[in-house]
This record gives C-alpha cells, sequence and structure tokens, in this order.
C-alpha cells in the first residue's frame, strides 16, 4: 500500500492548499528557492515527510514546540489528508486552540473517527507509530542512530520485532513452577531420613521380648485369679458351716423352749368360764333383789298410802329374816366372781402359752430352713476341711499386680518406638519415591527452560531473525558494490558470572566462590549480557551511516513481511551527508532497485541534495520555496 494522493493545507510552510497525486515509484524530494537557486536548505523538505509521518501517526514534527505550532504561521486551521493505493482516506485536521480530529474512511467499512480511527489505521497499516519510526521513516541526521545507539535502548526496538515476549512469558512461567517444585522436593528431601535398620531390628526384638513377658505375667495372673476364686468360695462354705452351726443351737434350745411351753385345752376353759359367768350373774341378782327389799331403816309408814303400817311390827320381823338371807347371798357373789376371776386368768394364760408356743414354732422352723439351705457348705468343709492362710497366694498377686503395670508400660513404649520407626522409613521411603518422580518433572521443566529460555529458543528466534536483516544489509552494499559489511550479534557473554540461575532463575550470592546454583545444582554459567550490536567492517562516519541504513531498511523489509504489513512506503531525509561522492554515487545508483525490489516497498521518498541522487531517480517531489511559503510538484 502507498500514497495516491497528498493534500496539504497551511502545513508548515505549505501555506493554502495543494494536492499532489503520486505512482509507486521512488521520488527523490528536491528543494529550490525562487530567490537563490543554489539554496535547498529551510525550505520544507523534512516538513514534507513529516507531513506523511503525521497524516500516519497523528506525531508533530520534532521541532514544533506546541501542537498548534505546525499551522502555518498566520493561518487559523490547517490540515493533512492523503488517499491510499486501497482506496482509504485519511485525514488529520485542525482550529488553532482545539483538538486535532482524525478521520478514516475505509472501502466498504464506514468512516471511523479519532482513537477507534488510530486503532483502525494501525490495522490498515499493520504497524503502529514505533514500528513505522523503527522502519519506514529515517530521519535526518538519526541514519546512524542504530549503529550508534546505547545497545540497550538498539535492543529494546529490536526485541518487540522478534516477539520473544510469549518466549520470555514461557520461560518465566517455568521458572515460577521450576522454583515451586524445587521446594517441594526440598520439603521432600527433608523427610529422607537415614534409619539405621539395626535399630529397627532391635525396637522389633524389644517389643517381641516385653510382649512375651506381659503374657508370662498375665497367664500367673489369671491362674492366681482363678485360684483367688475358689479360695474365697472355700472361705464362704467355711463360714456356711460355722452358721450351719449356730443355727442348730439356735434351734435346739427353742426346742426346749417350745417343749417347756406344755399346750393348754382353751375351748374347756372357755366354757367353764362361761358358766361361772352365768353363776356370777345369778348371785348378783338375787343379792340386788334382797338389797332392794332390805332397804335402809324404815319408819312404819306405808310408801304407797303414806299411812302408818298397821302391821308394823310383823313387817320389821321379816325384814331381820330377810337381813340374814341377804348376808348369805352376799357370800354366795363374792364366791362365784372369784372363781369367775380364776378362770378369766386362767384363760389369759392359756391364750399367751399358745401364742408363745406358735412364735416359737415359726422360729424353729425358720432355723430348720436356713440349716437346711448351708447343708451344702457343711459337707464341703467335712470334706475338705478348713480353708488354709492364703496371705502368700495374696501377695504374689500384690507382687504380680506390680510386675504387670511396670510390663505393660514398658511394652507400650517399645510398641510407641517400633511404629515411629516402622513410621519414619515409611514416609523416608515414599518421599525417596515421590523425590524420583518429581526429579523427572523437575528435569523436564530445566530441559524446558533451557530450550524457550534465553540461551534456547529466544536466542536462535533471535539469530535467525538477526541473521537474515544482516544477510539483507550485507546484499545491499554488495550490490552497491560497496566495500562494507555489517554484522549483527545478540546476546553475548558478559563478564564475570551470572546473577541469575539459567536454569531455575534464583538468584546467586554475591560472592564469585558459588559455581553451583544452591536450589537447582545447575553450573553457574558467565554473565550474559541480551544486547544487539551492529558491527560495520569499517568505523568511519560514513560507513556508520551506511550500516545503519541498510540495517534499517533490511529490518524493515523482514519486519513488514512478517507482520504481513500492508504499508509499503519508504522516506529517508538525507542518508548520505556524511558520503563521499564514490560512497553516495554507489549507493544512490542501487538505491531505486533495492527499495523496490530487494526491500519490496512500493514507494519511497528520499531527501538528498546531490545531483548523483537525483540522476539515479528520474521521479521527483520538487519543493520551491519562496518569500509566500514552499509549493509542492510531481516531476516525473
Ligand atoms: N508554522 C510554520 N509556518 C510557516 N513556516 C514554517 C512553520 N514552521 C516551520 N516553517 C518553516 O519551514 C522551514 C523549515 O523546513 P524544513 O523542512 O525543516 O527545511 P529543509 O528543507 O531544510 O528540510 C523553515 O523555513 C521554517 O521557517
Ligand atoms: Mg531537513
Amino acid at each position: 500500500m502507498h500514497i495516491q494522493s497528498l493534500t496539504l493545507r497551511n502545513w508548515g510552510p505549505y501555506y493554502g492548499t495543494q494536492t499532489i497525486e503520486l505512482r509507486d515509484t521512488v521520488y527523490a524530494v528536491q528543494a529550490e528557492h525562487t530567490d537563490d537557486p543554489d539554496r535547498s536548505n529551510w525550505i520544507g523538505k523534512s516538513w514534507f515527510l513529516g507531513a506523511i509521518r503525521f497524516l500516519l501517526t497523528g506525531v508533530k514534527p520534532d521541532s514544533c514546540s506546541t501542537e498548534d505550532a505546525w499551522i502555518s504561521r498566520g493561518e487559523k486551521s490547517g490540515g493533512v489528508s492523503g488517499i491510499f493505493s486501497d482506496g482509504s482516506e485519511v485525514s488529520r485536521t485542525r482550529k488553532l486552540g482545539n483538538s486535532t480530529q482524525l478521520e478514516l474512511r475505509v472501502n466498504g467499512k464506514g468512516i471511523a473517527k479519532q482513537d477507534q480511527a488510530q486503532t483502525e489505521l494501525d490495522e490498515l497499516l499493520g504497524m503502529d507509530h514505533d514500528d513505522l519510526m523503527a522502519t519506514c521513516f529515517v530521519e535526518q541526521r538519526q541514519i546512524a542512530r542504530l549503529v550508534l545507539a546505547d545497545p540497550a535502548e538498539r535492543t529494546k526496538i529490536v526485541n518487540g520485532w522478534l516477539e520473544l515476549e510469549p518466549l520470555q512469558r514461557a520461560e518465566d512461567w517455568l521458572k515460577g513452577e521450576l522454583s515451586k517444585l524445587l521446594a517441594e522436593d526440598r520439603a521432600l528431601a527433608a523427610q529422607v531420613v537415614s534409619i539405621d535398620p539395626g535399630a529397627l531390628k532391635a525396637a522389633v526384638a524389644r517389643v517381641d521380648a516385653i510382649t512375651s513377658k506381659v503374657t508370662e505375667i498375665q497367664n500367673e495372673r489369671s491362674d492366681l485369679a482363678d485360684q483367688a476364686i475358689e479360695m474365697a468360695d472355700w472361705r464362704r462354705s467355711a463360714e456356711f458351716a460355722e452358721r450351719f452351726k449356730l443355727f442348730k443351737q439356735h434351734g435346739l434350745a427353742t426346742r426346749k423352749e417350745v417343749d417347756a411351753l406344755a399346750p393348754v385345752e382353751i375351748e374347756p376353759l372357755k366354757l367353764a368360764r362361761e358358766q361361772a359367768s352365768q353363776v356370777r350373774s345369778a348371785a348378783r341378782d338375787r343379792e340386788y333383789q334382797l338389797r332392794e327389799l332390805v332397804g335402809d331403816q324404815w319408819d312404819g309408814v306405808c310408801p304407797k298410802t303414806c299411812e302408818t303400817c298397821p302391821v308394823q311390827d310383823q313387817v320389821r320381823t321379816i325384814g331381820v329374816s330377810m337381813q340374814i338371807e341377804l348376808t348369805e347371798a352376799e357370800s354366795v357373789l363374792d364366791d362365784a366372781d372369784s372363781k369367775y376371776q380364776d378362770l378369766d386368768r386362767s384363760l389369759t394364760d392359756a391364750y399367751r402359752v399358745a401364742a408363745e408356743r406358735t412364735k416359737k414354732l415359726a422360729l424353729l422352723d425358720h432355723y430348720r430352713k436356713e440349716a437346711t439351705q448351708l447343708l451344702g457348705a457343711v459337707d464341703t468343709i467335712e470334706e475338705m476341711g478348713l480353708p488354709p492362710d492364703d496371705t502368700e497366694m495374696r501377695e504374689r498377686a500384690r507382687i504380680l499386680e506390680n510386675l504387670f503395670t511396670e510390663a505393660a508400660r514398658e511394652q507400650v513404649l517399645a510398641l510407641v518406638e517400633r511404629k515411629s520407626l516402622e513410621d519414619g522409613q515409611k514416609a523416608s521411603r515414599e518421599a525417596t519415591k515421590a523425590r524420583k518422580t518429581l526429579e523427572r518433572t523437575i528435569r523436564l521443566h530445566q530441559e524446558a527452560i533451557a530450550v524457550v529460555g534465553r540461551q534456547g529458543a529466544q536466542k536462535e528466534v533471535a539469530e535467525q531473525v538477526l541473521g537474515d536483516v544482516q544477510n539483507g544489509a550485507n546484499r545491499l552494499l554488495q550490490n552497491a558494490g560497496i566495500d562494507l559489511t555489517v554484522e549483527v550479534s545478540w546476546a553475548r557473554d558478559g563478564k564475570g558470572l551470572a546473577t541469575h540461575c539459567e536454569a531455575c532463575g534464583s538468584s546467586y550470592p554475591k560472592t564469585l566462590s558459588q559455581k553451583i546454583c544452591g536450589i537447582c545444582g545447575a553450573t553457574r554459567g558467565p554473565k550474559l549480557i541480551e544486547k544487539l550490536m551492529i558491527i560495520p567492517s569499517d568505523r568511519s562516519g560514513a560507513a556508520d551511516d551506511i550500516a545503519g541504513l541498510s540495517f534499517q531498511l533490511a529490518a524493515s523489509s523482514w519486519l513488514r513481511s512478517k507482520r504481513s504489513a500492508a504499508w509499503a512506503v519508504a522516506c529517508i531525509d538525507e542518508p548520505f551527508g556524511q558520503l563521499d561522492r564514490a560512497n553516495s554515487r554507489a549507493l544512490s545508483a542501487h538505491l531505486h532497485s533495492m527499495i523496490r525490489s530487494s526491500f519490496a516497498f512500493e514507494q519511497g521518498f528520499l531527501v538528498a541534495h546531490d545531483a548523483a541522487v537525483m540522476e539515479a531517480l528520474p521521479s521527483r517531489v520538487q519543493i520551491v520555496g519562496s518569500v509566500n511559503g514552499s509549493t509542492l510538484r510531481v516531476i516525473g
């Protein structure tokens, strides 16, 4: 893609609106002044190339201190617009004090403005500002820039082209992973302990010995326990036999008591007392009647008529005889009562004796029953005799109990020791196994780092690309018949030892005595300085210019083809400032074919004062300066 039409309006020295139509060829950009045909400086050649840069990137000429400064002095607005060979149209316009307006019209896509337009424009060109400046624009007095620049700055520019970033990201990621793996490995290594096989064997033997001791004690303990149970049974039998004797004694005594209580017939006594009671009642009635009849001292007056009784004396005689009868009746009553009382007492006694007997008999029965139950124990004791003294046995049991406690404690300790040794051995074995697996993964990561790292793929990519660029540049020089070659190199060994491990990325201590990475064990290599060197075979100012130009054109060609960038316009400002005539002639004779064929630009603009250049390039952009500013014209 190239420029078909370019319009400048109040752009620096170009007043008014000026449009030129352009072809796909290489133009010499030349200037002359109406007042002085020999003057070609300060007329607007650089401003012309600056207009193309501004159109594509929006960046104003370096000489302008403000954005407004590019508008022609005295004018209120200006702009640059262009039509590209694919039909796209771009314009940047500005009114004093306002912001610059960008518009992009791409065929079939409509109009985009400002930031969106810039994004689409970068896509359309296939390059952004930095890429364009590094490849398609060679500014005045900047030709040797790439050769003379600080290697770090040069490396930064070229790093962008090489697209090493994905590889560097992969390398960083791998290093991060590796350091995690190494940390894991260190943790595992800490688990690997050297276990003395003798120690485990001894521990096992200790467990076996103490276990059989414990079993022995336990056996004796349970024998003793059985004996103790038998002994207790025996003693209980002895106790029961003793109790039997007691019951027997009680029984005999009670039997005697029962026998002493002669049983009394209750019924005849009850009958006799009843009869005595009736006799006493009859005696009491007779005595009462007689007492009533005898009464107190009678006064001789009839109680009915209340008159003096005519038979007073007879009555008094009868009274005397009745008194005698009463005395007799009283005596009878006394006898009857005492007989009754005797019988009643006898009956009460008989009841008491009967109750006592019943009670004693029940007690006797109880003794008998109890004693019957103890008969077995009596038999046992008769058979076995009394239990022997078991003090010794109990003492043995007490000693055994202590021995058992002691042995059980010892057994637990021995078991714990054996388990800890076994666990340690198991963990150690597992850690060793895990380390083996891990070792493979670690090696894989280290190899991968070596493959994608600075010394691997990154170096290879850089060397490959830069080799291509170097060859392109040398071809240009050879074709031009210039006796100069450039050598491009990448990542040279520096002085001293590496500060970081190439394999795992961990840092080395300041001391140079450490030759092996403490983390991953890799050998400490030399300090590598990643830098791009462009070394011309001859070091004159001219050689630097030629080397720079050839490198830049070759790099541009490579980058544009890599990016499939559509933009193919080279803008080169006064490349031959320092060249002698012979070299200038040699180079310019080949510039057209070099720009067009070798480096595949469609269009080129080459600012030059030199007549040799003008002769070599038939097409021209002619700038004529006057007091009213500069005007543009295309010739050829
Ligand atoms: N804003 C401006 N308005 C008018 N003329 C300008 C403006 N800015 C720069 N110029 C003029 O442009 C000329 C410099 O143009 P330049 O392209 O650098 O010259 P050369 O042809 O040597 O490359 C000077 O004469 C300067 O006065
Ligand atoms: Mg200039």
